[in-house]
């Protein structure tokens, strides 16, 4: 039987965590934690992102504020409002949604965050702080896959991790969580990416395969060795014959893999939700309220 980790079951029990602790802040006349999350234009998958997130907060008791901005703000006016989040002492934490108008430089609004602030775990310091095994905000997908693995109690040490795709936001950050000495962690890993040539041979090999490359339906069943544990991170709209016209599609062939697997995460209902769990955690210790740590 293969188990199915359940992203939708997992995110719903740290929700009623945090709501837990979010009450009893409230009862004791404590500052309720506060994210705020900036989106620029009108991409509809980052606004649906931003939507998500916006909604868990209403939905465990967290404070949150929305700031739309038109596309055609200029950098400046938008590091001034990167600014502004950075000092105002209401606000715990704070994301910018990726990606932005081609007009801004990411990386330039990226490191005007302030790190402490940074509960997506994007800017340099973070990064950093993470590869050094200090705290450190980290970012919410990787973190999202390191909870599950840890609550589902996948044993990762010793075994073989291929990651697929090298994103700054999900690839690379995994690579190096699992491979540092914790728990979960302490795995041999492979980072694939466009160039590698023997990427079929490679997933074979992985007693755990994270799939992070956007590409739907990557990973077929003759790719993955029996027993595996799958990790789908793959979020795309594909068209389809339904009411709206399109449905959401991970980088996993689930219908052909889940059979051949231990354990695999669905697409929907899998890695997307604990995304935003995590980052809910991480305004949590942002705002200094949480004694817990991410698992
Ligand atoms: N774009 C895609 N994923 C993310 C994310 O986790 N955070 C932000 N800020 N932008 C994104």
């Amino acid at each position: 039987m293969t188990l199915i980790l359940d992203g939708k079951k997992l995110s719903l029990q740290i929700q009623e965590e945090i709501r837990t602790e979010i009450d009893a802040l409230r009862q004791s006349g404590k500052k309720i934690p506060h994210l705020a999350a900036v989106l620029v234009g009108n991409d509809g998958a980052s606004t649906t992102y931003v939507n998500s997130k916006i909604r868990l907060c209403t939905a465990v008791g967290m404070q949150s504020t929305f700031i739309h901005l038109d596309d055609t703000i200029s950098e400046a006016e938008l590091l001034r409002f990167v600014e502004d989040l950075n000092t105002n002492p209401d606000v715990d934490g704070f994301i910018v949604q990726l990606p932005l108008p081609k007009h801004i430089n990411e990386n330039k609004i990226v490191e005007s965050i302030s790190p402490d602030k940074d509960v997506d775990g994007f800017h340099p310091i973070n990064l950093g702080r993470m590869q050094l095994g200090l705290p450190a905000f980290i970012s919410a997908t990787p973190a999202g896959i390191m909870t599950m693995l840890k609550r589902y109690q996948i044993e990762t040490t010793g075994k073989h991790c291929v990651v697929i795709g090298r994103s700054n936001i999900v690839g690379t950050p995994m690579s190096i969580l699992l491979s540092r000495n914790t728990n979960p962690g302490n795995c041999t890993v492979t980072l694939c990416h466009s160039k590698t040539s023997n990427i079929a041979d490679m997933c074979r090999s992985a007693d755990i395969l994270i799939a992070a490359l956007g590409k739907p339906g990557f990973v077929t069943a003759d790719m993955v060795k029996p027993g595996a544990v799958v990790i789908d991170v793959g979020i795309s709209r594909v068209q389809a014959d339904n009411e709206k016209g399109h449905a959401i599609m991970g980088d996993v062939d689930f219908a052909s893999v889940a059979p051949k697997c231990s354990a695999i995460s669905p697409v929907p209902g899998g890695v997307g939700l604990m995304t935003v769990a995590s980052l809910l955690l991480n305004t949590m210790q942002a705002a200094g309220k949480s004694t817990k740590g991410h698992a």
